[in-house]
């Protein structure tokens, strides 16, 4: 691991920052972007990729194009056929509500609210607790381990898990499937890839069909935490979801939530142990866990980029762009702006006034904010609180992908 990374910062140089591409990226950027972010929102915050796309790092440009959802528009119908092809892939994320634009987004986002109301965010969260402490007592007998295969992956997977009411023996299904059609998005995706991404949404959306029909058969009780029985047919205002509306976007939850929030976990602890002062602070002051999930957020956000796309043209920053531009919304860069951020680069697990966009915001702004962050805070105190020692205790490399930030795997030692 190299100690280094978040110190001393440097300066790459207008010409570095003018060549970056999203498309060419290479192990030292996964390891570390923030150098390169910080050049490019010195140099070229407004910046014109070699494929004409644009790729925006300063936090109050993010802010304009996250607030005008009618200028900078989620739709990727156009855009994901190049890469996608007409797969079940592209039926997949074309359909899911991040992708698309009012009023289909207004009525599906709403559709989906009982899954994300603080009813069940409180019948989830006492599971929440229950599965932390049992994976603490896991790990704490392995006392070697992989941080984010055997600790923060299996939260989610529980959690989302029984939002959809998914057996337990079906449960190693879901990660395989929601990794493979993820990395459906990545901007160099290969046929390969593709082909995988899109058998995953076949046998998913098979899966959740069966589901659905065994939910009707046998219903589950509301202490459960499954919601996956309340989204189907019409809601209290007629509003109802049509069958691949209500297969893709479940498909979603579990993409949407799952490498989130086990990357937030790893990235987080992570960041501790290279800010031991702020981790003893953690530890003798656990209040600070509220702020200090906001801070971890910031600092290594788990999503680092969002997409949009011109209705119209506009200008940013004194740069004009055309109408059906294609726009990278760094949240990686945002969140390290020192516009926004004093010391952007030092972890301050007090920080006030966080106004991170890790989260994204406006109308798309993450719907399961809350259950991430409850997970994060429960997950990250409960681990540094049961063990007083954490060591890394072998290479924790960071995955090669620009849009999710977290690492291949993490192996450590603990000592309670
Ligand atoms: C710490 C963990 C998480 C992070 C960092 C995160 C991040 C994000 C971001 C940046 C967006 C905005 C996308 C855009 O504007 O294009 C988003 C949207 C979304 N997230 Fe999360 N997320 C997390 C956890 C979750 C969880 C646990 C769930 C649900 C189980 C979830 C469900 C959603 C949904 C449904 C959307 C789409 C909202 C819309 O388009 O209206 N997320 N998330």
């Amino acid at each position: 691991m190299n100690d280094d990374l978040y110190r001393g910062i440097e300066d790459l140089g207008p010409d570095l920052a003018g060549a970056f591409d999203v498309t060419t990226l290479d192990r030292e950027f996964y390891e570390n972007p923030y150098p390169v972010f910080h050049a490019l929102r010195r140099h070229v915050p407004v910046h014109k990729m070699t494929s004409g796309a644009w790729f925006l790092t300063r936090h109050a440009d993010l802010d304009i194009a996250y607030h005008d959802p009618v200028l900078f528009a989620s739709d990727k119908t156009v855009d994901f056929r190049k890469t996608m092809g007409e797969t079940s892939l592209y039926e997949h994320h074309t359909t899911s509500l991040v992708f698309n634009d009012p009023p289909d987004h207004t009525r599906v986002r709403k559709r989906l609210a009982p899954a994300f109301t603080p009813r069940a965010l409180r019948a989830l969260e006492s599971r929440v607790v229950e599965v932390v402490d049992a994976s603490l007592d896991a790990v704490a007998e392995m006392a070697s381990f992989d941080l984010l295969h055997d600790y923060s992956m299996k939260l989610p997977i529980e959690l989302i898990g029984d939002m959809l009411g998914v057996p337990q023996e079906d449960r190693p299904k879901l990660s395989p499937w929601a990794v493979a059609i993820l990395s459906g998005l990545e901007a160099d995706l290969t046929p390969e890839q593709r082909d995988a991404a899109a058998r995953s949404v076949d046998d998913f959306k098979d899966y959740l069909r069966w589901l659905i029909s065994e939910r009707e058969r046998n219903p589950l009780s509301d202490d459960t935490g499954e919601v996956l029985s309340k989204l189907v047919g019409p809601d209290e205002d007629g509003e109802s979801l049509t069958e691949l509306e209500l297969l893709h976007n479940c498909i979603f939850l579990l993409n949407a939530g799952h490498e989130t929030t086990a990357n937030t976990v790893t990235n987080g602890i992570d960041a501790l142990l290279r800010f031991p002062d702020q981790l003893e602070r953690l530890r003798a002051d656990p209040d600070l866990i509220v702020p200090a999930i906001e801070e971890l957020l910031r600092f290594e956000s788990s999503v680092q980029l969002n997409n949009r796309k011109l209705t119209a043209d506009a200008e940013i920053g004194g740069v004009a762009m055309r109408k059906d531009d294609y726009i990278w919304l760094c949240i990686g860069a945002a969140n390290r702006d020192p516009e926004q951020f004093p010391d952007p680069d030092t972890l301050d697990i007090g920080r006030e006034r966080n106004r991170h966009l890790a989260f994204g915001s406006g109308i798309h702004a993450c719907a399961g904010m809350s259950l991430g962050r409850t997970e994060a805070r429960i997950a990250l105190l409960g681990f540094v609180q049961r063990f007083a020692e954490i060591e890394t205790s072998g290479m924790a490399l960071r995955h090669p992908r620009a849009r999710f930030r977290g690492f291949i795997d993490y192996p450590v030692t603990v000592t309670a």
